[in-house]
């Protein structure tokens, strides 16, 4: 078991496209192990490849239902529908929070570490998480579709994409 750096907002690695993944070999499976070790030490419940310096097309996820862990590689999102409105955050982004809309439905095509292609579909806290993973992958963060004011959170424990209370 191995923690990872998490990269933060202002390192360039966050702004970059991900590369595809052709083979999963050692050093991709222990990517992954360590993906989720370092996702669950800082309490997440998604942690994508590119947030511990590694350009490529790896997403892990946990939302604590019965099927996760989730392993995601090379993912595509094929369909959405609907839309919820609420608040997010992002490891790579400590101590803030803010209202992100994203589709409430989500059908997305991966491999798994064995590299069959297999396709997830998730509601709600799910669909959040694969729709703000996948924008990892192309770069992008949730600061910016964040509709109004990048919020401060002001408890240190707090969990990837968890609701709070505004004060
Ligand atoms: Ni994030």
């Amino acid at each position: 078991m191995a923690i990872r750096q998490i990269r933060t907002i202002g390192d360039d690695i966050l702004t970059k496209r991900c590369k595809e993944v052709k083979t999963v070999n050692d050093r991709i499976k222990i990517l992954i192990e360590d993906m989720l070790d370092t996702m669950y030490e800082a309490n997440g419940v998604g942690l994508a490849a590119p947030q511990v310096g590694i350009l490529k097309r790896i997403v892990v996820i946990d939302v604590g239902d019965e099927n996760g862990p989730y392993v995601l590689i090379n993912p595509v999102i094929l369909e959405t529908d609907g839309s919820q409105t609420g608040s997010e955050g992002c490891l790579s982004v400590p101590g803030k929070a803010g209202i992100v809309t994203r589709p409430n439905y989500v059908k997305v095509k991966a491999y798994d570490e064995e590299m069959n292609e297999f396709i997830l579909e998730g509601t709600e806290l799910l669909a959040r998480c694969i729709s703000h993973e996948c924008d990892h992958l192309d770069g992008e963060l949730y600061v910016d579709k964040v509709e109004g004011e990048l919020q401060d959170v002001t408890y240190d424990d707090y969990e990837d994409y968890e609701d709070f209370e505004e004060e």
